[in-house]
């Protein structure tokens, strides 16, 4: 078999066992919301009205849709391949070693991007409370230029980045139980805001209500406006659910708990955003807040509600770290996973004897997605954690098909429903998006993936377990 086509056997799920298995499903439902919620619904959607007008609301469905059906075919191959890596890990098993190698590459990019992208927003909320209190920490501090972009450090941002990679190398226990009373108060405080906001509500502002179109226009300012554009960017605020996978080996009864884990916080936070999005929008013009860093709170301030906007940004800067940790965590995962199937060194996947968790692995990534945060913008970080994530989701779809074609008899404790027509969807509206997207961050995606390829080709094709097996 060509080395590139050589294929990861779909392991019995008892097979490495050295990560302890501590969580069951309303963890991973815990673990899902609080990785879906977050930057994205509280500070990227006055970025997402900006761009579509009151059509934002169908740029959350179109956006929720696409998720909807990515999140059921990850809960059919996370269930049948309960093993940590995620679309990594099936797309080597169906697709072969230098597809899931890409797919690794395009899920480091995700993960670590969000990290970066949601501590840049956080250290937003986190700033603006510290001010309040008296306390002046500077949001970005500039240090120059390289290459024409300019250079900060964002001393906030870092802070949370290191504070969260803590939690994950004491363990995953103490940190689920504390990601779970995080998620209780972030989705209160979304409840709270949709309580002040609908009685405002008012339908006028909803005419007209595509003002920049419907599908995706690009501007002089490199970005691009209308509803399908901000559906390409609001896509940021639906995913979170696939880290839910990436924890397989740590879960106790994977075939049911994956399942609900998966499909369930996906559907909460669907709901959630559209009744969220409608309401902004019915308070308050969209113009009015399209702007704001604290779209949310900022809303809730207008309509006389100093106190609750109060309560709504600090439970955001005190929440959204939960966000960070499901991906952080999911980060340290995939790397652990890649190391130990030879593609990357393999000592970067040592445990640690004690703790039981991939200690210099989770620092690390803790240290890129430092440097990440300082680097470039909310909005552009986020766009580009949406292309590495279109990707990772178009090979789920498709591993899905083939392995229904090539493996019909293998177990599957869930099965996608209407599998051959929610799958092309899948695949289809990815595309759709990742086109919507503005032309630097498809560069940009493209570049990295330039760099990726050699990588394989140099190191892993010959390291890989499976290489090695061969040779
Ligand atoms: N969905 C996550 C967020 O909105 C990435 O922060």
């Amino acid at each position: 078999m060509a080395f590139w086509n050589r294929r990861k056997p779909i392991e019995a799920p008892h097979h490495h066992q050295e990560l302890k298995r501590t969580l069951s499903w309303p963890h991973l439902v815990a673990l899902g919301v609080g990785a879906i919620v977050g930057a994205g619904i509280y500070a990227l959607i006055g970025q997402g009205a900006g761009m579509a007008g009151p059509g934002v609301i169908v740029s959350f469905g179109v956006a929720g849709l696409v998720c909807a059906c990515a999140a059921l075919c990850y809960a059919e191959l996370a269930t049948m391949m309960p093993a940590s890596g995620s679309a990594y890990t099936y797309s080597y098993s169906a697709l072969g070693e230098l597809v899931g190698w890409i797919v690794g590459w395009a899920l480091i990019l995700e993960y670590s991007v969000v990290v970066s992208a949601v501590a840049v927003g956080w250290s937003g909320y986190a700033s603006g409370l510290l001010t309040g209190w008296g306390i002046d920490v500077p949001q970005m501090l500039p240090f120059g230029e390289i290459a024409g972009h300019a250079m900060h450090f964002n001393p906030l941002a870092v802070f949370i980045i290191f504070v969260v990679a803590g939690l994950l190398v004491l363990g995953t226990r103490e940190s689920a139980w504390v990601n779970s009373a995080l998620v209780v108060l972030k989705i209160a405080a979304l409840i709270l805001f949709l309580v002040i906001a609908l009685p405002a509500f008012d339908i006028s502002h909803f005419t007209p209500f595509a003002p920049f179109g419907w599908g995706s226009t690009p501007t002089q300012t490199g970005t691009n406006t209308g509803i399908m554009a901000a559906a390409a960017v609001m896509f940021f605020a639906f995913y979170g659910f696939d880290a839910v996978s990436t924890a397989a080996e740590e879960t106790k009864n994977p075939g049911r708990d994956l399942a609900i884990g998966i499909v369930g916080s996906m559907l909460i936070c669907t709901l959630l955003y559209m009744a969220v999005g409608a309401a902004a929008i019915g308070a308050m013009d969209f113009r009015g807040f399209a702007a704001s860093g604290e779209p949310i709170a900022l809303i809730v301030r207008s309509l006389d509600q100093p106190e609750a906007a109060a309560v709504i940004g600090g439970v955001a800067s005190i929440a959204i770290p939960t966000v960070i940790l499901a991906f952080l965590y999911g980060q340290t995962r995939i790397f652990y996973v890649m190391a130990r199937d030879g593609l990357l060194p393999r000592s970067w996947a040592r445990v640690h004897s004690k703790l039981g968790t991939p200690v210099i692995m989770t620092i690390f990534t803790a240290i890129v997605c430092s440097a990440l945060a300082g680097l470039l913008t909310l909005g552009e970080i986020a766009s580009l954690a949406n292309a590495g994530t279109l990707a990772a989701f178009i090979a789920v779809a498709v591993s899905l098909m083939v392995l229904r074609r090539r493996e019909p008899n293998l177990e599957r404790p869930f099965r996608t429903p209407l599998a051959w027509i929610v799958a092309p969807a899948a695949i289809l509206g990815c595309l759709y998006l990742f086109s919507s997207l503005n032309s630097g961050t498809i560069e940009r995606f493209f570049i990295w993936m330039a760099i990726g390829i050699p990588v394989y080709l140099l190191w892993g094709s010959h390291k890989s377990a499976l290489a090695q097996k061969a040779g």
